[in-house]
């Protein structure tokens, strides 16, 4: 539950900072008890916010921790659907277990879930995600649309085309989309997509969205395993990357397709796609459970599955499987 208190609070202490405001004045424009203001400066620290108290004269916000906390992304977040619920946590399994369990609940659509670290953080086809605290935007969207089942893989490539959107604004890298939910910088992986799909044949009931980035710049950020094959933005950017504002713009560039979608303009956000894929043009290997096939990766086809043109002759559309831009030998 949003405390609606501790974000007044907050909004008055950041109109604020150029003085330190008393726990009386607070009470009063608030028209609360000092007790009660007392207990929101305690979990405004408790969130990580630098709040200085000096005796009689009050207290001064100092600092605001890159902490995607909802009062942070609601700041100026101007969608209508996206964010309408934000729940934060320090650590869950996995944001999308959380945001599942709230959408059986009957979480409104653009619930978000967003957590500092995931114990079980996963990827597709069952592969771990590593999600250390503090270290990337961990986040997890409930959706419910108005599309069939087999229309949810275009929802992952336009996820994609919004994180992409959302990195490029907010560290100033673009990174290259690789079919069907892969960010890349360099050949290395910066950021990943996985929609869940709870529904029937014939009907969705909800789709759990979920974004994960790799943010952070720290020297153990990766398991050496990961080293070669992933990335963080701050390393792209050689700088700190604000993981609120990173949050801000995926929130408002995902609605955005999202609301292209639901209008039938899926076309629009293909072609958006084509522009920042690094998987079309290229000699790719489509890796399915039974068999792997090589081709050239032609084109994307209209419900998002990616064509293939075979070495025989002819051409395969894939609407599953992973891509591998190295084990097809050559580009
Ligand atoms: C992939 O590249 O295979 C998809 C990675 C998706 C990771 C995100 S992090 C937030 C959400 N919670 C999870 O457990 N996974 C997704």
């Amino acid at each position: 539950m949003a405390d609606v208190l501790k974000e007044r609070l907050l909004d008055l202490l950041r109109s604020e900072t150029a003085r330190p405001v008393s726990g009386e004045e607070l009470a009063r424009r608030l028209t609360v008890s000092r007790t009660a203001v007392w207990k929101r400066i305690c979990a405004l620290r408790a969130d990580g916010y630098a709040i200085e108290s000096h005796r009689r004269l009050g207290y001064r916000l100092t600092a605001v921790p890159d902490r995607p906390l909802p009062a942070e992304i609601r700041r100026g977040l101007n969608t209508r659907i996206l964010g309408r619920e934000i729940h934060h946590f320090e650590s869950v399994t996995s944001t999308q277990d959380v945001a599942r369990r709230l959408a059986a609940q009957g979480a409104v659509e653009g619930t978000v879930v967003v957590a500092e670290s995931q114990t079980a953080g996963r990827g597709r086809r069952g592969r771990d995600w590593h999600s250390p605290p503090g270290a990337g935007l961990w986040l997890s969207v409930v959706l419910r649309p108005d599309l069939l089942p087999a229309q949810v893989p275009l929802l992952t490539l336009a996820a994609g085309v919004a994180a992409a959107r959302a990195i490029t604004e907010a560290a100033g890298v673009s990174p290259g989309l690789k079919w069907p939910n892969d960010l890349l910088v360099d050949d290395r992986k910066v950021g990943g997509i996985l929609a869940e799909m709870s529904g029937q044949q014939d009907g969705i009931d909800h789709v759990i969205l979920g974004v994960g980035i790799n943010v952070g710049a720290g020297p153990d950020l990766f398991p050496p395993e990961l080293r070669d094959r992933a990335v963080s933005l701050a390393r792209c950017a050689a700088r700190e990357v604000s993981r609120i504002d990173l949050c801000r713009w995926l929130l408002v560039a995902l609605e955005e397709v999202y609301l292209r979608l639901a209008a039938g303009e899926s076309a629009a956000v293909l072609e958006e796609w084509r522009r920042a894929s690094i998987t079309l043009g290229r000699r790719v290997a489509v890796i399915l459970p039974a068999e792997t096939v090589v081709g050239q990766a032609l084109d994307l086809s209209p419900d998002g599955g990616l064509v293939l043109a075979l070495p025989g002759g002819g051409t395969r559309t894939f609407l599953a499987g992973e891509v591998s831009l190295t084990m097809a030998g050559g580009s």
